[in-house]
């Protein structure tokens, strides 16, 4: 758990689901997550971010949208935020792509110093991380500070979730609350 020595500091995190299907299992990896968190982070997902229009560059004449700016807004207020997400033919899916790609539109560009955390759950064997290496290349160009460790990446995920949606294994449990105490960690170096 993160450590109660280093005062009543409170972490408000932001979150992207990159599925937007019903029974995804990045959305139970994504309950999971806020069912480990500790008390003192909250994490409040970002919606909405799949109905804006595929970006094209022409759009920006007419300015960018409230909801982008909103958005951005929140995402710059926040203290980390964190993607869970899908691999889409070994990459981000595109709806969030574009959503980020809208997102880094706006000045000053919000994800500019941020501090992100990554995890992602797949069908396939090896959990999303060729999605995950991708997004921490997008990070590069928005200059944001990706988590390095634990790599969650849920591998086979039709086997890691039982009814209820619950991870089953004390790996991936483990690994989620080692990756939000990091997330924690990480804020606390790059505040200010
Ligand atoms: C368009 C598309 C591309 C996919 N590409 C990959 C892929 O590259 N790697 C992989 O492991 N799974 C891939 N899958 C399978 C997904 O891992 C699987 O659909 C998973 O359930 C998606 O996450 P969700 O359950 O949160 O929606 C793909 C699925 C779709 C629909």
């Amino acid at each position: 758990m993160i450590d109660p020595t280093r005062g009543a500091r409170h972490y408000d995190v932001v979150a992207f689901v990159g599925s937007l299907r019903s029974g995804s299992y990045n959305r139970m990896l994504f309950n999971n997550v806020r069912r480990l968190s500790p008390a003192n982070m909250a994490i409040s997902e970002l919606t909405g971010w799949d109905e804006w229009q595929t970006l094209d560059v022409d759009l920006l004449n007419d300015g960018i949208p409230d909801a982008v700016t909103a958005m951005a807004q929140r995402i710059a207020e926040s203290d980390a935020v964190l993607f869970v997400s899908p691999e889409y033919n070994y990459s981000i899916p595109g709806g969030l792509k574009n959503g980020i790609d809208w997102l880094s539109r706006v000045s000053p560009q919000p994800f500019t110093g941020k501090v992100v955390g990554i995890m992602g759950a797949s069908t396939g064997a090896i959990g999303t991380a060729r999605m995950q290496y991708h997004l921490r290349q997008v990070l590069v160009f928005l200059d944001g500070h990706p988590v390095n460790k634990p790599e969650v990446m849920v591998g086979r995920a039709a086997k890691e979730f039982d009814g209820e949606g619950h991870l089953v294994s004390e790996f991936y449990r483990t690994q989620v609350t080692e990756l939000l105490e990091n997330l924690a960690r990480q804020a606390d170096r790059f505040k200010d």
